[in-house]
Formats: C-alpha cells, structure tokens, sequence
C-alpha cells in the first residue's frame, strides 16, 4: 500500500449550510493528488489543501481531453460511522476507462486507499441531514506539454470532495424527458462505456435542445440505427414492461453503472423477472399506448433513482405511472439509500467503512 504524505491546510474553510449545498458546489479542505511519468510511474502520492492547479496552456487535456473521471458517495450513519457504496466497483471501471483511453492505469487498491484516505482526512465535511453525502471525484488528466495527437506520458489522478445535498431537494421526483433522435451520445467502438469527459461534452448540445423545449433530459438512441434505447442523461435507464424489470444491454456504448449494477442485483433478488436486452422506441411507444409500460426510472450514482413522468418522442407525449412515483422507482430508491446510509442492513456486503 502506498505511503500517502499530508500537508494539512493552515486555513480551513467554513463549513457549509447543510440545507442549502446543492450539487457539486462547494468544495473540502484538503485533495488527493498524485503524478505519474514514464520513469517512475504513478509516484509520489500525497494530500494538499484543495486548491488551483498550475499546467501549461498547451498540456494535453486542454487539447485531446485524454481524461477520464468517477464518482461515488461517502455517506455518515446515525451511529457514527462513514461508508463508501462499492467503491471496488469504480475502481475496476476506472481501470476499464484508463485502458480505453490509453491512460496508465491506478493499481485499484492505490484507488481505493487514496478515496478513503483523503475522505477520512476530511471526515468533518461530511454532512449529516437526510438525504445528503459527501461526493467524490476521483479524475485523471494528461499533463505532457506538447500539441501532438498520441498518449501523454505524464498524468496527474487527483480526488476532489463536494459536500452534496440530495440531487432533488424533495427526494424522489419525477421528471419529464425528451427522446432524441438527432444528436446521439456515443457509438458502439468510441468511448461511450468509459466514463470520460468528451462523452459529456458531446452530450450538451442536445441537453440545450430539451432545455429549450422544456425537458429535464434526454433519453439517446444507438448511433447508428437511431432506433436503440441508450441511456438518459448522464444516467442508465430501466423500464417496467408488462411486470417484466427491462432495461438495455451493455453493448460497448453504455455506461455500466453501479447503481444500476445495484438495481438489477436487488430486482433479481426481490424475484422480480429481469432482463437485459435491446429495447426499440417503438417497443415503448406501443407499450405507452397499450398500457404495459408501468414505469421508468434513471439510475446513477448522483441522484440514485429518478423516476420519469412523461416521455417525448416527436409529437407523442407518453405518461407514465400517472406522471408520478412508481412502487418499483420508490422501493429501490428506498432500499439502494437505505444500505449507502447504514440504515438497511447490507447483506450484499457493498458498503465498506
Ligand atoms: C451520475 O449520475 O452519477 C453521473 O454520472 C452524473 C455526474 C456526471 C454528475
């Protein structure tokens, strides 16, 4: 295990009004930063006070966003102590995402021990209302100074901390989505299923279009047949169908999310059928119109579960479980944040303290 060095901040900030955090605003005392060059490898791991960095204008993230990132939560129990929610998960998926990005990957167990480090450094910043975490970035950067296109041969892997309210301040709520069959996200063979920067970037221009038209999100097709069920937002989807839990396959343009790695485990587990497969827009279309389509929901890891209300596709405007909450959006809700928070018991062993 790596030996991490810390330098403590001599001016730690106020701690923030835990009614009024938001997402992904305000910022901890202290970041993990480590380098890596071809000589020496990943070297060199240590813990700073959070603040600026200082790169060249021409390092090659700036240019070739030769990046990728993660996310998952910290979280206090009433008892006193913090848990992470599958953080081996988010370690192997970065492994996946270096490699696809031809970034030298973090030994896993040098990810993990950094989040938790850097976390238990910052311990205090935890919030403790309901409904609130500590999200962490981890994030890897290509830092060599040079404008030709070819992997970097120096990075950096820094873990940020953002004390976060609830992703909807009322909890659950429903939202109203627009199915895009224009702009498309990824493609099978890109980047799609490596949590990398440039998929976000690719995906704001059509998040503008269902802003305009008064959408919370998009809901994305495949790339080449615009006719595949994809993802929403910058989350996974599942449907309910005829009883039936549904959701799309991995197919090399999906992220595989954790909480949607979580769900299928916990559908499964409830006794529910589950399947993973391809789903057409007229397969939704036709079971909005028939009445089989009971319900669909997002899964991510910053909002858990968001139920979805009502869909758009052209001029059909689909509702679905009444435009509100349904039982299987809420029962996951209620048991995915009942084991990150301590309050259900983990018989999964996914939390670890
Ligand atoms: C998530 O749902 O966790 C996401 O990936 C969203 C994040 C980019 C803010």
């Amino acid at each position: 295990m790596q030996n991490i060095k810390l330098q403590r901040t001599t001016a730690p900030k106020e701690k923030p009004n835990e009614d009024k955090l938001g997402f992904g605003q305000i910022f901890t005392d202290h970041m993990y930063i480590m380098d890596y060059d071809e000589g020496r490898g990943w070297h060199d791991p240590r813990i700073v006070p959070y603040g600026p960095l200082s790169l060249d204008p021409s390092a090659m993230v700036f240019h070739y966003a030769q990046e990728m990132f993660e996310g998952l939560k910290a979280y206090h129990t009433g008892d006193g102590r913090v848990l992470l929610f599958r953080p081996d998960r988010n370690a192997q998926r970065a492994e996946n995402s270096c490699k696809r990005l031809c970034i030298p990957p973090v030994p896993q167990e040098d990810f993990i021990n950094a989040i938790k480090t850097v976390v238990s450094v910052d311990r205090d910043w935890i919030p403790t209302k309901p409904g609130t975490s500590l999200y962490i970035r981890p994030f890897i950067i290509a830092t060599d100074n040079h404008l030709g296109v070819h992997p970097s041969l120096s990075y950096k892997f820094l873990v940020i901390l953002s004390p976060s309210g609830a992703y909807y301040a009322s909890g659950l709520d429903p939202v109203k989505i627009w199915i895009e069959d224009d702009y498309v996200r990824a493609v099978r063979g890109g980047i799609g299923e490596a949590k990398a920067g440039g998929n976000y970037a690719a995906s704001l221009k059509a998040q503008e279009k269902s802003d305009a038209e008064g959408y919370a999100q998009v809901l994305w097709l495949d790339g080449v047949e615009r006719k595949y069920i994809e993802e929403v937002g910058s989350m996974n989807i599942f449907f309910k169908i005829a009883g039936k839990v549904v959701t799309p396959k991995l197919n090399g343009s999906i992220l595989p999310g954790v909480t949607r790695a979580s769900c299928l485990d916990l559908c499964r587990h409830w006794g529910l059928e589950v399947e993973e497969r391809r789903i057409s827009v007229e397969e939704l279309v036709s079971a909005a119109r028939d009445g089989s389509l009971d319900e669909c929901f997002g899964s991510g890891t910053a909002a858990v579960i968001s139920p979805v209300g009502v869909l758009r596709f052209g001029d059909e405007v689909m509702e679905i479980s009444g435009g509100g909450i349904g039982p299987l959006s809420q029962r996951l809700y209620d048991t995915v944040t009942g084991i990150q928070t301590g309050r259900i018991e983990d018989e999964f062993g996914w939390t670890v303290e």
